[in-house]
């Protein structure tokens, strides 16, 4: 029989693409989302993509009563928490929501699977809790720190399941540190869809291909980097979503947790990201320079080995097809719109 999984944040960029690959590996999923940054077509995007009825709750990941519900009405074996606030600048102006959110929500998810006796769990978690490295690439080993409330909610989550499957063996846990995830689905479906202006560079290039933004802002051009901007290790989310996938696949075979990068190990400037899109979109994109942004580190790529050696983890698309198929994703949502 097929394992069920319920997906917190489900209907979000990361979870919406997660979903698909674990309907394609042959899991039941169940979907978990307060829609506060989600789109209402998903659901019906994601029926369309796998040809499966969706099973989506509308709640909060911090209604006990709720969750208590559906753990009650579906037997799971496992879960995968996506549902956070995740803007870095925003987590600078309200601090108190994004720990209320982040660290409130996992420990409540946790208490009423630990209720219903589901002990197997993915994490969302974040290069963000190495800081800013110390060298390159970054190995899981590397020193933790934060450089914001975002970054610090990242961190303490990871802390808060560390010492819960401490004192209790019966949890497995899989930790992943995402790196930089762009780019959508094929279908041109499903993709990032920021509600205001973006945060992240991809949506924003996106934005001005759109003809939506007049240009993008390059922050700092004088980095110790081949071409002067930053470096980072942008992951295509299908890959990063089969990486879910496989962090399962590895709690199931196992009952063990992990705690492993996904990254591409390959970096990528700011300028070289902004080139692959402009290819892509058949204009040349326009930017400005601007100066650096306090606590952005100068590069910033994974080490994947430990990915490779215990997940079997690879990810396989390049630069070119993550602009190709948010230019894709862009196009189809506007004409959509
Ligand atoms: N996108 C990135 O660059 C990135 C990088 C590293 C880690 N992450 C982490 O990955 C996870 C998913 O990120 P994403 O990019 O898909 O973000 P997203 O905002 O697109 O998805 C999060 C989803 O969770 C839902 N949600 C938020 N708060 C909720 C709550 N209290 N109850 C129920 N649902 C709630 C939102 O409606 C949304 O659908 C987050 O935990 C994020 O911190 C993201």
């Amino acid at each position: 029989m097929s394992k069920r999984i319920l997906l917190t944040g489900g209907a979000g960029y990361i979870g919406s693409h997660t979903y698909v690959a674990l309907i394609e590996a042959g899991y039941e999923v169940v979907i978990l989302d307060n829609f506060a940054n989600a789109a209402r077509r998903v659901p019906g995007a994601l029926e369309q993509i796998t040809g499966v009825p969706v099973t989506l709750f509308e709640h909060d990941v911090l209604d006990r009563a709720a969750l208590d519900a559906i753990f009650a009405e579906h037997a799971f074996d496992a879960v995968v928490h996506f549902a956070a606030l995740k803007a870095v600048g925003e987590s600078v102006e309200k601090p108190l929501e994004y720990m209320q959110c982040n660290l409130g929500g996992l420990v409540t998810l946790m208490q009423a699977m630990a209720q219903a006796g589901v002990f197997n769990l993915v994490f969302s978690s974040s290069a963000a809790v190495y800081g800013v490295p110390e060298s390159l690439p970054i190995p899981e080993t590397a020193p933790l720190s934060h450089a914001n409330p975002y970054g610090y909610t990242k961190l303490v989550g990871e802390e808060i399941i560390a010492q819960t499957c401490a004192s209790d063996p019966r949890w497995s846990v899989g930790v992943l540190r995402y790196f930089n995830p762009v780019g959508a689905h094929t279908s041109g479906l499903i993709g990032e869809d920021p509600k205001d202006i973006p945060n992240n560079l991809m949506p924003y290039i996106a934005k001005v291909a759109a003809g939506e933004l007049p240009q993008l802002s390059v922050f700092g051009d004088d980095y110790a980097t081949p071409d002067g901007t930053g470096v980072r290790d942008f992951i295509h989310v299908c890959d990063l979503a089969d990486g879910h996938v496989l962090s399962l696949n590895a709690l199931f075979r196992d009952g063990l947790g992990h705690t492993v990068n996904l990254g591409t190990g390959q970096g990528y400037s700011v300028l070289e990201l902004l080139g692959a899109y402009s290819k892509a979109c058949g204009r040349d994109l326009p930017f400005q320079f601007t100066p650096r942004r306090p606590g952005d580190p100068a590069a910033s790529y994974a080490d994947p080995g430990l990915a490779k050696d215990v997940l079997g983890f690879k990810a396989t698309r390049g630069l070119e097809e993550m602009c190709t198929s948010s230019w894709h994703w862009i196009n189809t949502c506007a004409a959509d719109n």
